[in-house]
């Protein structure tokens, strides 16, 4: 059987790796600085993250959701000290955009209300709701777009106005918009969310995905503006490669029993992947480093003047490449060995580990330093 060819793929074959680093099937070392969009938070094959997934999987690897998993309460508890929403609930699934469904339907089931909110060039994922909240056409296939979603541009309260009546279930909006290009929402923005969305009776959804577990410098990119989401969703990161997803329900959202359901989320594998990711992120302050070496990142991308909008925060970072300088993705790849991220048509895109060091921070700086001569 042959695969289904959706994915423009690299000619590169990984075998192992290890922190920031990969090896391919030939032995050739590559930095990694995209993290597979975002996903190795703590680092490829963390010793105790291996340890802890090998270890319960000799005990049990999976039994369904309707037995005690003590692990699930764990990582709640963890969850909510690490992220500062210990009064909050967790739903766990397996993706994001399963975390972003979920989210999407408890609203729904709040407020009686079917419409939405969302903002361009956001996405959200590719279930039906969750990719009707995108307004990409070439993603959104017919069968999506029976969902009623009002497209706003990012930071414009005037827009944002217009659309918005006692007919909107939900507002959702990513703390940094990722696939988009790395597009900040202001502070005063989502601010102004969420008091729109008190006052009218809507669920303020934070989509936290990729921007989330500490990338940038505080463990959801939204604390950096102060306001406080009624749903959260989280995945990538939180797994550190193990599939996962979950979604932060404040306290006043009673649950039913049935009212979301899911064979595999929060299973004993993903459960403990998402436990040592956060164990490790603790122990070895990963959220401070993140504010750290972005910090410095950004200090350092800002200096070169052929680069356009240096932007982000801790470890999410973006830029512009001048026009004539379009290949510096692909040579940095096939010159430097490093990879990057990009996002359409000349933006690159860091999304490196958490726990980056300044050497390898350097590194990049290198290599671009001598492609953009
Ligand atoms: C902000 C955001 N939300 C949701 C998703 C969907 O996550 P998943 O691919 O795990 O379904 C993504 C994936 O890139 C994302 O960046």
């Amino acid at each position: 059987m042959k695969l289904f060819d959706v994915y423009p793929l690299f000619n590169i074959t990984p075998e192992r790796a290890q922190g920031s680093w990969l090896w391919d099937d030939k032995g050739e070392k590559y930095l990694d600085l995209y993290g597979g969009h975002a996903v190795i938070s703590i680092g490829h094959s963390h010793s105790h993250y291996v340890k802890s997934l090998n270890d319960q999987l000799g005990k049990i690897a999976f039994y369904s959701n309707s037995v005690q998993n003590p692990i699930q309460e764990k990582l709640a508890d963890k969850l909510g000290q690490l992220s500062g929403y210990p009064e909050y609930q967790l739903f766990l699934c397996n993706s994001g955009a399963e975390a972003n469904e979920n989210a999407l339907k408890l609203a729904s089931f709040i407020t009686g209300r079917k419409k939405v909110i969302a903002f361009k060039k956001a996405f959200h994922g590719r279930t039906s709701g969750a990719v009707a909240a995108t307004d990409n056409p070439k993603i959104v296939a017919p069968f999506n777009a029976g969902h009623d979603i009002a497209f706003v541009p990012m930071n414009d309260e005037a827009a944002f106005n217009e659309v918005l009546d006692d007919t909107i279930a939900a507002v959702i909006i990513e703390g940094i918009q990722g696939v988009g290009g790395i597009q900040l929402p202001s502070d005063s923005f989502l601010q102004f969310l969420e008091k729109k969305c008190k006052e009218n009776g809507s669920v303020f959804i934070l989509d936290e995905i990729q921007c989330g577990y500490g990338r940038t410098g505080k463990f959801f990119a939204h604390q950096h503006a102060g306001v406080k989401p009624h749903l959260i969703t989280t995945a990538k990161g939180m797994g550190n490669g193990f599939p996962i997803g979950g979604v932060l329900i404040h306290p006043d959202i009673k649950p039913w029993s049935g009212m979301l359901g899911t064979t595999f989320g929060g299973n004993y594998l993903a459960s403990v992947a998402g436990l040592a990711v956060l164990e490790v992120m603790e122990k070895e302050n990963l959220i401070h480093n993140a504010a750290v070496q972005g910090d410095y990142w950004i200090a350092a991308l800002k200096k070169y003047p052929s680069l356009k909008d240096v932007r982000g925060r801790g470890l999410m970072i973006g830029f512009d490449l001048p026009e004539e300088k379009k290949s510096v993705r692909n040579d940095l790849l096939q010159k430097h060995k490093i990879f990057t991220g990009e996002a359409k048509p000349n933006t690159i895109r860091l999304l490196p580990s958490l726990a980056l060091t300044k050497e390898e921070a350097d590194l990049f700086l290198t290599a671009l330093t001598e492609e953009l001569k």
